[in-house]
């Protein structure tokens, strides 16, 4: 009777680890942000906009976000992409609009959301690993466009409504605040991106632009490190889910 009873309690001290574990692996997995524009779950959305329709089989963005992302100045985070005279050319432009698209949209970026303190989001994204292709052909399409500072997120004149160059930040060409493909992915968000060394189309990188006709790449990508990360925390409970499991065995021997 006591060895059924110490029986049932091991089985059941297994399933609660092998549960943990799944769980913490899917909760990375098809979810939105908790930021300012995020749906709170993803879903099908069929009028995506323009750059942001790759997503519209499953996405985190609204269609009148997938709209306003596409403007200028637009209610989202009243950001200026023009802030120096020179204004951005259409072929740098089109990677910013592609950002937010995949920032807003992607319902594939779980394993780097990380918790904020900040009062207009509680969650952000930490070290996405870009394919370096997305980040080199961005550098690239850049390079000849002006701006006036090399992070993004902070240090901006905003007494108008949207940000100015501070004073004291001058306008260069691009090359001069990001002066590496590097230096531009992931200065620019604060690290929200960091170059991976792997390749479009590897499975092992989030790929900014994609062929929705050859699915989402980016979910087997999220897969992957989903696995890796709470593999680490599964790997830690083997050793005790062998022993549980061993006497399992003998007791009911
Ligand atoms: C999106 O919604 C906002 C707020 O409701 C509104 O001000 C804006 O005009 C809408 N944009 C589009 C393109 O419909
Ligand atoms: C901020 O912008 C306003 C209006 O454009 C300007 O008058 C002010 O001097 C600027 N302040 C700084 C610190 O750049
Ligand atoms: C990327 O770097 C890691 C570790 O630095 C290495 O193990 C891996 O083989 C590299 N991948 C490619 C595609 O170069």
């Amino acid at each position: 009777m006591a060895r059924l009873m110490t029986a049932q309690l091991l089985l059941f001290m297994v399933c609660l680890a092998v549960v943990w574990a799944t769980r913490s692996r899917t909760e990375l997995l098809n979810v939105c942000m908790n930021a300012k524009h995020h749906k709170e779950k993803p879903g099908p959305e069929d009028k995506l906009h323009y750059q942001c329709s790759p997503w519209k089989k499953n996405s985190c963005c609204s269609v009148n976000t997938s709209q306003e992302i596409h403007k200028d100045i637009s209610y989202l985070y009243n950001f200026n992409w023009d802030h120096c005279p020179e204004k951005m050319t259409p072929a740098c432009k089109r990677h910013f609009i592609q950002d937010v698209c995949l920032y807003e949209c992607s319902p594939n970026l779980g394993p780097w959301i990380q918790q904020v303190d900040q009062s207009w989001r509680k969650e952000r994204i930490l070290n996405v690993p870009l394919c370096k292709e997305d980040c080199e052909r961005w550098w690239e399409d850049c390079r000849t466009s002006y701006t006036c500072k090399s992070n993004w997120h902070k240090g901006w004149n905003w007494t108008s409504g949207f940000n100015q160059c501070p004073v004291e930040a001058a306008c260069h060409p691009f090359s001069f605040y990001f002066p590496t493909p590097e230096a531009l992915c992931s200065n620019i968000w604060s690290n929200s991106y960091k170059v991976s060394n792997y390749s479009r189309g590897s499975g092992r990188c989030i790929q900014m632009w994609f062929d929705p006709a050859q699915g989402n790449p980016n979910e087997e990508v999220a897969r992957f490190y989903a696995e890796a990360m709470s593999g680490a925390g599964l790997q830690g409970t083997q050793p005790l889910l062998f022993s549980l499991t061993l006497k399992l065995l003998w007791l009911l021997h």
